[in-house]
């Protein structure tokens, strides 16, 4: 199979259309004998991309009839799940084991499970075994199928299971619920090459696949007549977007082109890779008057010798030189980034490197996770130079200098007037709105809803740590 190449599929994306088509009339005659409409509940675990495949997994829905309702009491569940860490993957048993009573008192209810997890082979295997009471399986690769998969399901009354071991199929042109009306991710990459000797993803996600420029072009022109006027560009490592494009194209200049889209107000990325994070791209972002100011700059490890063992191609001076240029660039940048703890080969003095890279680079905010071991990657047969108690205090240490360092940090906008995109009410004071800034921190202020989705200057009055309180100029 390749791997590279793209295909955008009009007749699968026609075929998956009719499909719908038809079991709109099933499930509506479904409905009518309950007497009362079809629900669906929607779950999801995991990162940026698997949020975005689950708005997709709920445009099929909601096209076909169902109905979206919180509460997982209801006639067709979708647990979208993460391998990512250990952790993520127990939570999934856990909730499994929990549904086995609504499907007890209805019947009718189905149970889908996709996602990451579903990509090894060793999970399915137990799902099969120890939890029949799930209807249908599939993987990260085939997600525009739901519907088929449904049609199956009602046709042979046995579990479904499809997983594809990777595609270079990019189905375009689908449903897709939005969870906001004025703001939206968008692929324009899926999988990962990289292979950090640490992660799942790429065995999981498949290899690096971009989508052609002009039809994430097309797509944002239509998100924005509908509406949205702040987009995430979504991807394992856009910076390497474009790469096996033919024409090749850039990162940076795909960003060009999405800031001539009228209309569109702010523009933001996940995830950059250090490694390739060009000049060209710097300077984009700094010319821009849309792309949002803020960088999620994972550094995994500030040990070079670990970076190495990661496979990451970097090494610690690398990364705080390229830091450097980022903020001569852009001196009211945020960073932000991603640290792993208790990598198998890290030791003492290498951790101290990591706490030396957080002190030199004050990050904003940054996401600390202990190593996990994920099995078929290369870290996992790799002997450990610490105890866990060792790396649990390492932990500790970490996250007490970074939440230290990021508290002061986020206050340094205080008494300043920024403008803020309002994204609702406040949950717990119906009197105060939430907004978020350029930079991706959060400001609450007294407001009505009638601003949600708007544009609004706001006073950041007061530093609260991670956020601020402030008020409409
Ligand atoms: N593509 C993104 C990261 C995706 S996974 C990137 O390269 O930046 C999100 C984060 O999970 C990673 O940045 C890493 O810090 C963490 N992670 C991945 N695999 C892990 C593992 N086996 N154990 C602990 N953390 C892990
Ligand atoms: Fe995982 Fe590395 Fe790919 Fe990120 S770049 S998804 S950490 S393999
Ligand atoms: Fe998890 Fe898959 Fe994302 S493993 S972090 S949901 S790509």
């Amino acid at each position: 199979m390749s791997f590279n190449n793209q295909i955008t599929s009009e007749e699968e994306s026609i075929r998956q259309k009719e499909i719908m088509e038809r079991l709109k009339g099933r499930i509506a005659d479904i409905s009518k004998g309950l007497g009362r409409p079809l629900t669906y509940c929607s779950i999801c675990f995991g990162c940026q991309m698997n949020a975005k495949d689950s708005e997709k997994l709920e445009g099929i829905l909601e096209t076909i009839g169902y109905v979206r309702t919180e509460s997982e009491d209801c006639d067709f569940l979708i647990m979208n799940t993460c391998t990512v860490r250990e952790n993520a993957n127990l939570r999934v048993y856990g909730r499994l084991g929990q549904l086995k009573k609504y499907k007890k008192k209805n019947p009718h209810m189905m149970i889908a499970l996709c996602g990451c997890m579903m990509q090894e082979s060793l999970v399915v295997e137990k799902i099969k075994q120890s939890y029949r009471h799930v209807d249908i399986i599939f993987g990260t690769h085939n997600v525009f199928k739901l519907a088929e998969l449904i049609e199956t399901k009602l046709d042979t009354q046995s579990m479904v299971i499809d997983i594809w071991e990777g595609t270079s199929e990019i189905v375009e042109d689908l449903p897709s619920e939005r969870k906001y009306d004025f703001k939206c991710g968008v692929n324009i990459m899926f999988g990962c090459n990289n292979f950090c000797t640490y992660c799942i993803v790429p065995y999981v996600r498949g290899r690096e696949r971009s989508r052609r420029p002009e039809d994430i072009i097309k797509e944002i022109k239509e998100l924005v007549a509908d509406g949205v006027v702040e987009v995430m560009l979504l991807g394992q490592n856009v910076n390497s977007y474009g790469k096996n494009l033919d024409p090749q194209i850039s990162f940076a200049e795909l960003l060009k082109q999405v800031e001539q889209i009228e209309g569109l107000k702010r523009i933001r990325f996940m995830t950059s890779h250090p490694k390739d994070l060009s000049d060209d791209l710097i300077e984009v972002m700094a010319n821009s008057k849309k792309i949002c100011r803020h960088l999620h700059l994972p550094f995994q490890s500030g040990s070079s010798k670990v970076l190495k063992d990661m496979n990451r191609h970097y090494t610690k001076e690398q990364y705080l030189e390229l830091v450097d240029k980022i903020k001569t660039a852009m001196p009211d940048i945020s960073l932000t980034t991603d640290i792993i703890v208790g990598f198998p080969t890290e030791t003492e003095e290498d951790f101290k490197e990591t706490l030396d890279v957080v002190r030199k680079v004050r990050y904003d905010s940054a996401f600390t996770f202990i190593y996990s071991k994920r099995t078929g990657t290369p870290a996992a047969s790799m002997e450990f130079a610490s105890t866990d108690e060792e790396i649990r205090e390492r932990f500790d240490m970490l996250l007490n200098e970074v939440q230290g360092i990021a508290k002061e940090t986020c206050a340094r906008f205080e008494g300043t007037i920024q403008k803020v995109l309002v994204e609702g009410v406040n949950e717990q004071d119906a009197s105060l709105v939430t907004g978020r800034l350029s930079n991706n921190l959060l400001v609450h202020f007294p407001g009505t809803p009638d601003m949600i989705g708007k544009f609004v200057n706001v006073k950041l009055a007061k530093a609260m740590g991670f956020y601020y309180m402030g008020e409409a100029m």
